[in-house]
This record gives C-alpha cells, structure tokens and sequence, in this order.
C-alpha cells in the first residue's frame, strides 16, 4: 500500500486533525512497516491559487498547450502524479467557517485536471482516476452532528464527497472528531476518545487485521 497523506491545519504544535491523522499513520505502521507514505502539508507548501492562465491551459489539449502554459500546469501536474501514485489517502484537516481550510481548498483546484485525474468517456460520463480508498479525518470546534443545533451547517463533507466522488472515490470513510473547542473539557475529551476509537477500527480494516 502507497499512502498519501495531507495535513491541512494552519496550527503545528497543537493541531487535533494533525495530531489524528500521524496516530492513524501509526497504527497502520505498527502492523505494516514497510508502509510507504508520501506527505504533503499544504498549509506549508501551498498549491497556487487557479489564475487565469492556468483557467486557459487546464482545458488546452495538452499538444496544443504552449511553453507558458506548461509551466502554468506544471505544479498542479507534479501534485497530480502524487495522487495516482498512491493506493489509499489520508486527508486531515479542520472545519473553518463550515467548510474546509482554504489551503486544501486549493489542492483540491490543482488535482481536478481532465484527461489526467478524470477522463470523460465517449457516453459523456466522468471517469476518475483516483483509487477508491480514502480517509477524512476532520476536527471541529462546534459539534455538527445530525440533530445538533448546528447539525444543517456542515458545508465540509458535501464538499470533500462531492470532490472526491469525481475523481472516483465512491466510498470515502469519514471521522470527524467534534466538538473539539466550544464544549466542556469532558466533552472534548470525550470526541477525541471516540475519533481514536474509530480509527482504531478502520486502521483494522485497512492492514486486514
Ligand atoms: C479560522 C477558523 C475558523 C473556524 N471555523 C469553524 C467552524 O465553522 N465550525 C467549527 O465547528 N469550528 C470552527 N473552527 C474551530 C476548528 O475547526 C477547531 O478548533 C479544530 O479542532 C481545529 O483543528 P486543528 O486543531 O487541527 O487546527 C474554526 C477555527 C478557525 C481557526
């Protein structure tokens, strides 16, 4: 198994969704070492907002595509390699403002590339590339949770399923540790307690245990 794993938290030290994602890498490795990770934090390495000349080039045939042009998708290229490298991903990051960080925001901008993550198939159909073995880990400071008074709020997950979905991952695995900030210490506590727990099983299932 090749993992991809990207952190999106704009905090380092004291990070919940960094904090989840590395115990998730560590239970994987405690049963496959030789597990290899590529990671990626976009919080540091940033992919490039889409500008104009990358708006031009992404939909050029890429035999068209003149010099500037490649050199436009030049990144967003390497980013996509990094993506179908990999056989399973390990997407973490926060809830801000009921949605995603804007970091990931443009990851997301840089990997939707037609004819190299997605190809549309003669019946017009959408057919993406990336393999269908994905794990959200997102931290929220409310709890969001259906039947909660900000449960109709959560703008993140439709937009990772709706994303992601496109580029082939039909089943995406979610756990989403909240509340994390605006609650008791009992139920902060309790979230994380219930996050690791959750993890613990999909670790499971992903090595085979
Ligand atoms: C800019 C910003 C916006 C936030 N927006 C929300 C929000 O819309 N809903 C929510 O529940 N928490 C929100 N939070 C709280 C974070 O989601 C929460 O503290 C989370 O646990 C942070 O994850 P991290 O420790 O990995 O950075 C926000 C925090 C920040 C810094």
């Amino acid at each position: 198994m090749k993992l991809f794993h990207v952190d999106a938290s704009a905090k380092r030290e004291w990070s919940n969704s960094r904090a989840l994602s590395r115990h998730f890498i560590d239970l994987l490795k405690a049963h496959k070492p030789e597990l290899e990770v590529d990671y990626l934090d976009v919080s540091v390495d940033t992919p490039a907002h889409v500008d104009e000349l990358f708006t031009i080039a992404t939909y050029t045939p890429e035999a068209q595509r003149t010099p500037a042009m490649q050199q436009a998708l030049e990144a967003s290229d390497a980013l996509c390699a990094r993506l179908l490298a990999a056989d399973a991903y390990v997407f973490a990051m926060p809830m801000y403002n009921f949605s995603m960080p804007s970091s990931f925001k443009a990851f997301i901008d840089n990997i939707v590339r037609t004819n190299l993550t997605y190809k549309i198939g003669e019946d017009g159909s959408y057919v993406g590339k990336m393999a269908d073995k994905a794990l959200f880990i997102t931290t929220r400071g409310a709890d969001l949770r259906p039947g909660k008074p900000l449960g109709g709020m959560d703008a993140l997950t439709p937009a990772l399923r709706a994303a992601f979905g496109f580029l082939g991952v039909a089943a995406p695995t979610f756990v989403d540790a909240q509340p994390l900030t605006f609650s008791a210490a009992e139920e902060r506590e309790a979230a994380l307690v219930r996050a690791k727990t959750e993890l613990a099983a999909i670790a499971g299932r992903w090595v085979g245990t």
